[in-house]
């Protein structure tokens, strides 16, 4: 399966997949692309320290928005990839790109979905209002993107406990170490052995019991 990884900033989530597939927890995988929006992301780094091509545009390199969605299209196209991977990627996905890899986009939220998501929580934002709110317990949810913000199929959540000291940053970190980490790079091994379906607007995933409850 050849994927193309979409990144907007230090690449962490980008270097368990390129770590994944080295030590071949991810089987089945070629990155293809790296994309990032933003010219300082440490994600670039990362793809040419890994050998894997990578391209940087930005919307602000275009007179306007239809622009820049069509050249990132074009780059997408270009690459033709299976699966299209967010990886911190802070560029709304346009309603072409939708459209053309339908069924074939996932997303890494930093929390458990529906709480704490949709418009406006993104980044560091989702865990202020984590932490505000009280809540117990956050985490992370890789699913399918559709038109909406954060609305597709739900594929991995796992869940990570608030301590009462935490901060913005350390449950962000915590949920990275805990849950992003891992439930991506195993979603994406699991799409490439073709485990994953949607029925009903559901994911369904073969031996979920078994095989993966036991890894998280
Ligand atoms: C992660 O918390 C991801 O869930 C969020 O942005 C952060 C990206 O981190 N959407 P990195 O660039 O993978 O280190």
């Amino acid at each position: 399966m050849k994927i193309a990884v979409m990144v907007s900033g230090g690449g962490t989530n980008l270097q368990a997949i390129i770590d994944g597939i080295n030590t071949r927890s991810i089987t089945n995988t070629e990155i293809v692309l790296v994309y990032s929006n933003n010219p300082g992301a440490y994600a670039l780094e990362r793809a040419n320290k890994a050998g894997i091509k990578s391209v940087c545009k930005s919307p602000k390199d275009y007179p306007d928005r239809a622009a820049f969605n069509e050249a990132l299209l074009e780059t997408l196209r270009e690459a033709s990839p299976d699966l299209i991977v967010l990886a911190g990627c802070l560029v709304v996905i346009p309603e072409i790109v939708v459209r053309e890899f339908a069924g074939r986009i996932i997303n890494i939220h930093p929390s458990l979905i529906p709480s704490f998501c949709g418009t406006g929580f993104y980044g560091l934002k989702v865990h202020e209002k984590v932490l505000e709110r009280g809540a117990k317990v956050s985490g992370a949810t890789v699913h399918f993107v559709d038109e909406g913000t954060d609305t597709g199929p739900i594929i991995l959540q796992k869940p990570v406990m608030v301590r009462s000291d935490d901060t913005p940053e350390t449950l962000q970190r915590r949920i990275m170490e805990q849950a992003e980490w891992k439930i991506l790079p195993m979603a994406i091994d699991l799409i490439a052995n073709n485990k994953v379906s949607i029925r009903n607007g559901r994911v369904c995933i073969d031996d979920y019991d078994n095989s993966v409850l036991e890894q998280l």
